[in-house]
């Protein structure tokens, strides 16, 4: 793994309890953590169960002990560092978003169509419980044709114009603001339930336009240095409205900027027989309404998703234990490693990306151009 801060301790968390509690055909060691500064990856890979450490991740992509690379890095890297992994033909699950720009996602996703291995980026809402049932009620035609989706991810954390300009602030950096940190999660939620997004609208806008430099330093919390300051150069809140291919409407909104919302990830759905909705701060909970439903029992209804019926959640406790925001990155990372142990590949792969990262350009070129601007569609 490269990379160790919040991510990486999200991701070190689930190889350890996949074993634990799903019979998984792959197992995984946690051989070597890769990161700049020797002290401090050294102390990370002790906390987090790593065997060994490098302090230049290339060194770890050369190693033949490894088979798979795991990149929790800010944005601008995973393309070098995942492209690198491909060629040495190790398998890669990479953070969200896939890359920079829509053009390195898809020279990403060419290496690993050339060298053959497994790949995923980590879109980790799609595997709470609840949203993987709202999938397979829409399969089941449960909610017939989708009319809308709405989606709002809703975070503060950045209000505070003292927070620092930390890199995910930087367009070089990040690529992108508020849209690809969070609103790609909004996105891949969108393509995982209703389907791929033709074309769309949107505006972006900055509020706080310069900020004292700092550094992430865990979570979503930072330390500024003082009296020296940068300028955002990315967006605080992000707006859209969204066609589907399929014909249903969709509207995004994704802010830093909500305040009392720390992480308001929300969808709702509404199809011609019924319709669903989520909110990640109550992970376990799907609110359904089904039209056929009797009279006097019209409205939702709220099912608590921790029965043996619901994706996942049957490996670990009685119906009505709740599980929690890491739970989505162990049934992710199980099914990366399902996939290297069955040679199949599984989703959210590199091609979900790359789709993911054709939207987050559309709405950047609309929200230059204020005009509406057509999905590049990547095959
Ligand atoms: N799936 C999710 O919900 C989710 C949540 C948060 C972040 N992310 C994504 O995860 C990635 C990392 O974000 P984070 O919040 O963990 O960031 P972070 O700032 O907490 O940690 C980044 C880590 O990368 C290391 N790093 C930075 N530049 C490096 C380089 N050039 N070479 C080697 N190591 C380097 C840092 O030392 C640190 O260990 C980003 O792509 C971000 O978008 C995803």
């Amino acid at each position: 793994m490269i990379g160790y801060q919040f991510m990486g301790k999200a991701h070190s968390h689930a190889y350890r309890d996949i074993p634990f509690f799903f019979d998984s055909e792959a197992k995984p060691v946690l051989k070597a953590l890769a990161g700049r500064n020797e002290s401090k990856v050294n102390k990370a890979a002790e906390k987090m169960g790593w065997e060994s450490t490098e302090t230049d991740w290339r060194r770890l992509i050369e190693r033949e002990d490894i088979d798979v690379i795991d990149i929790v890095t800010p944005n601008h890297t995973h393309a070098e560092m995942a492209i690198a992994a491909a060629e040495a033909g190790k398998h890669i699950i990479t953070e969200k978003p896939l890359a920079l720009t829509l053009e390195e996602a898809k020279a990403m996703y060419r290496a690993i169509q050339k060298n053959k291995v497994v790949h995923m980026v980590c879109h980790n809402y799609r595997f709470a419980p609840a949203v993987q049932y709202a999938k397979r009620l829409i399969e089941d035609d449960r909610l017939g044709r989708i009319y809308h989706f709405r989606a709002d991810y809703l975070q503060d954390f950045i209000m505070d114009p003292s927070f620092p300009l930390v890199w995910r602030l930087k367009k070089e950096v990040s690529g992108s603001g508020a849209l690809g940190d969070i609103g790609a999660h909004s996105i891949d939620l969108a393509r995982f339930l209703v389907g791929e997004i033709s074309e769309l609208v949107g505006t972006m806008e900055t509020f706080v336009k310069k900020r004292p430099l700092g550094e992430m330093a865990g979570g979503l919390n930072a330390e500024a240095a003082k009296d020296q300051y940068g300028e955002v150069t990315v967006d605080d809140a992000v707006a859209f409205l969204a066609k589907f291919s399929n014909g249903a409407l969709g509207t995004f909104e994704a802010t830093r900027f909500a305040g009392g919302n720390r992480n308001k990830n929300k969808l709702e759905i509404n199809g011609e027989k019924g319709s669903v909705r989520w909110d990640m701060e109550n992970m376990n909970l799907l609110d359904v309404y089904l039209t056929d439903d009797e009279p006097g029992l019209q409205g939702f209804r709220t099912i608590n998703c921790t029965e043996e019926e619901h994706p996942y959640v049957g490996v670990y406790w009685p119906p009505g234990h709740i599980i929690g925001y890491e739970h989505t990155f162990i049934h992710l990372l199980y099914e990366f490693l399902q996939g290297i142990a069955k040679e199949s590949q599984p989703s959210p792969s590199f091609l979900d990306g790359v789709r993911n990262q054709a939207v987050l350009q559309a709405v950047e070129q609309s929200a230059e151009s204020r005009r509406w601007v057509k999905v590049e569609q990547f095959d």
